[in-house]
C-alpha cells in the first residue's frame, strides 16, 4: 500500500514537473538565449560591472601617449592641441565663460560638460578646449553663439529640427497668434485640439489619441495602457534602444532602480520572435526604428568611443522584414505592438516610421518635432486599448493627467505644423528624402576614401553616424575639429549627425569639405597614426588600467 502511494506521488511529481516545471525551465532559457551578447543586452550584468569602474584619468603627459605612439607623433599632438586651444580661447571667449559660469548651478550641464569624451581624458581635455553650450540666434541651417560664429546646425535639436527652424519659428508664431484670445487657459481645450486629434487618427491609422508633454511621458502612457488591458506585466524593449529616461524603459546604467518588468531582448533575432511567441506574461513590444541603424548598440555617443570598434549599417529591407515578424507574433499572441515614433516620426515620412516600413502597430507615440517646435509627446492608438476604464469594474481605471497637456500654445504649433507638413513643397522633400541623402553621403564616403581618411559616415535618410576604419583612442577628438570648422553637433558628439531637410547641396557639400578638413588637421596633428594596435587591443590595454586603477 505504501509503495502504491510512494509511486502516485513520484508519479505525480514527475507529472507536475514536466506540466508546470519544464515549461518554465524552458521559457527562461529560451529568455536567456534570446539576449544580445553584449553588456547592453545584460542591464543588470553591466549596471554591476559599471560600479566597479573606478575613476582614473590620464596626466598631461599620458593624455599625448595611451597608444605609445612616438616622440614626433606627440610632439605633433601637443602642438595641434595648443593650435586649436589658441584658436577656441580667441574665438569662443564669452560664450566658453558664460557656459563655465552656468556649469556651476545647471546641473545637465555638468553632466554633459563632464562626458563629452571617455573620462580618462576629460578633464584635462576640458582645461584646453572648454565647451560652449550657449546660442543666441538660429536662421536657415544655422546656429550662431554669444561671440557671433555662425555653425552649421548638425545637432537637430536632438531630433526635433526636421524642417528648418524658420519653419518651427513660424509655426511657434502663427500657432501662438491662432490661440491668443484664448491664452494660457488649461483644463478645457481650444478647438484646435479636436482638430489636431482628427488629423492624428488619420497619420497613424488609429482610433484615438492622447496628448502628453513629452516622448518619455508618452512611452508611459503607452506601456501603463498595454498592462491595464492585457493584464500582463513586462514589457519588451530591444538591446540598445531609448525609449526616454522613464525607470521601467531604462534597465540599465544610467537608473539607480532598475525594474523588474522588463525584458531587454536582442534586435532583429528570430530568438526574440521566439521568446513573444511562447511567454504569456509579455504585455507589449516598444520598437525605437532609430535602432535600425544600429541594431542592439545604445546611442553612440562619444564619451564611449574608446577605440573604433562602433558599426552602423542601414538595412531597410532586413528591418522591414524584422517589424513585420513582429507584427504577426504580436498579433497572434494578443501582445501590444508600440512603434516609439518619437525620433523618427514625420523624419522618414509624413507618415512616420508605419508608412515608411509599411507597417501598422497597436500604438504609436510621437513627439519632438509633432509639437512644431515646442514640447510636445503623443499616443494614438486602438480604441479598446486607449480606454482608460472598464464598463463592467468601474473602480478599475488606469490614470493618466498632466497639467500641460493640451496647452493651447502647443497645440497651435501643431496644428500650424500639421497643416504645413501636407504643403505640396514639403511633399515633395519628403518623397525624395532617402535617395538624396544616401546620395549626399555616398559622395562624402567617396571624398573621404579618396584622401585615405580613417572616417567612414552611415546614415538612415537624413540621420548620420560616424564611425572610425582605423583602430585609434582618439577619435573622440574629432567633434573638437569639427567645431572648428564651424559644425556644431550635440554633446554626444561624431556618433549622431542629423540633418534638416532645408539643407541644400551646397550647405552639404560645404559641411563635407569642412569635415574633411576637420579629418585632415586630425591627421596632421598626429591623432590618427598607421598602428600595428587593433580594437581588442586597445580594450584589453584599458582593462588593465582599470584593473591597475582598482589596486592602487
Ligand atoms: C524614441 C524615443 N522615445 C522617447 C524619447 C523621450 O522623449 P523626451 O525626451 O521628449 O522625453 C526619445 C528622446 O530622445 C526618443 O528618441
Amino acid at each position: 500500500m505504501d509503495n502504491l502511494l510512494n509511486n502516485t506521488v513520484i508519479g505525480l511529481a514527475a507529472v507536475v514537473g514536466g506540466v508546470v516545471v519544464l515549461p518554465r525551465i524552458r521559457a527562461r532559457f529560451a529568455l536567456s538565449r534570446a539576449k544580445h551578447r553584449s553588456l547592453a543586452g545584460h542591464s543588470r550584468m553591466a549596471k554591476r560591472i559599471a560600479r566597479l569602474i573606478p575613476f582614473y584619468e590620464y596626466s598631461e603627459t599620458e593624455f599625448f601617449r595611451v597608444d605609445d605612439a612616438n616622440e614626433a607623433v606627440v610632439e605633433k599632438r601637443i602642438a595641434g592641441l595648443n593650435v586649436l586651444s589658441a584658436y577656441y580661447e580667441r574665438t569662443y571667449p564669452r560664450t566658453a565663460s558664460l557656459t563655465r559660469q552656468a556649469t556651476e548651478v545647471i546641473s545637465d550641464l555638468r553632466f554633459t560638460g563632464a562626458y563629452r569624451v571617455p573620462y580618462q581624458f576629460s578633464r584635462y581635455l576640458r582645461s584646453r578646449l572648454p565647451s560652449g553650450s550657449f546660442l543666441n540666434s538660429s536662421t536657415g541651417v544655422f546656429v550662431k553663439d554669444l561671440d557671433g560664429n555662425f555653425f552649421y546646425d548638425l545637432t537637430g535639436s536632438y531630433g526635433v529640427n526636421v524642417l528648418g527652424y524658420d519653419f518651427y519659428k513660424s509655426c511657434i508664431a502663427e500657432g501662438a497668434r491662432r490661440v491668443e484670445n484664448l491664452g494660457p487657459v488649461l483644463g478645457a481645450y481650444h478647438p484646435i485640439v479636436l482638430d489636431n486629434a482628427e488629423k492624428l487618427k488619420e497619420i497613424s491609422g488609429l482610433d484615438e489619441v492622447s496628448f502628453h508633454m513629452s516622448g518619455t511621458e508618452a512611452v508611459m502612457q503607452a506601456v501603463r495602457l498595454a498592462r491595464y488591458h492585457t493584464g500582463r506585466k513586462n514589457l519588451v524593449r530591444f538591446c540598445g534602444a531609448y525609449h526616454g529616461w522613464w525607470d521601467d524603459v531604462q534597465p540599465g546604467i544610467g537608473n539607480p532602480m532598475p525594474p523588474g518588468k522588463t525584458y531587454t531582448l536582442e534586435d532583429m533575432s528570430e530568438r526574440s520572435l521566439c521568446v513573444l511567441e511562447e511567454r504569456r506574461d509579455i504585455a507589449c513590444v516598444l520598437i525605437n526604428p532609430l535602432q535600425a541603424l544600429h541594431p542592439n548598440q545604445p546611442a553612440p555617443g562619444d564619451s564611449a568611443l574608446l577605440d573604433s570598434s562602433r558599426t552602423a549599417k542601414f538595412d531597410r529591407e532586413a528591418y522591414t522584414r524584422w517589424l513585420k515578424a513582429i507584427r504577426e507574433v504580436c498579433t497572434r499572441r494578443g501582445i501590444v505592438m508600440i512603434m516609439d515614433e518619437v525620433f523618427v516620426g514625420f523624419r522618414l515620412a509624413p507618415g512616420g516610421a508605419q508608412e515608411y516600413f509599411n507597417v501598422q502597430a497597436d500604438m504609436v507615440t510621437y513627439g519632438k518635432t509633432l509639437g512644431g517646435g515646442l514640447p510636445i509627446g503623443v499616443v494614438c492608438g486602438r480604441r479598446d486599448l486607449m480606454k482608460r476604464y472598464r464598463n463592467d469594474r468601474p473602480a478599475d481605471i488606469c490614470f493618466a493627467r498632466g497639467t500641460f497637456n493640451s496647452h493651447p500654445y502647443v497645440m497651435g504649433a501643431m496644428q500650424v505644423f500639421l497643416e504645413r507638413i501636407n504643403e505640396f513643397d514639403i511633399r515633395l522633400i519628403y518623397s525624395d528624402a532617402d535617395r538624396l541623402w544616401n546620395a549626399r553621403v555616398a559622395e562624402l564616403n567617396a571624398r573621404l576614401e579618396s584622401e585615405g581618411l580613417p572616417v567612414h559616415v552611415e546614415n538612415m535618410s537624413s540621420i548620420c553616424t560616424i564611425s572610425y576604419t582605423r583602430a585609434s583612442r582618439y577619435n573622440w577628438m574629432f567633434q573638437y575639429y569639427l567645431k572648428a570648422e564651424g559644425l556644431m553637433l550635440s554633446w554626444v558628439g561624431t556618433g549622431r549627425l542629423i540633418f534638416s531637410l532645408n539643407y541644400s547641396d551646397a550647405d552639404f557639400s560645404t559641411v563635407c569639405t569642412r569635415l574633411i578638413q576637420a579629418a585632415r588637421r586630425m591627421t596632421w596633428d598626429g591623432w590618427w597614426v598607421e598602428t600595428e594596435m587593433t580594437n581588442k587591443q586597445i580594450k584589453g590595454q584599458i582593462l588593465g588600467e582599470i584593473w591597475r586603477a582598482r589596486r592602487a
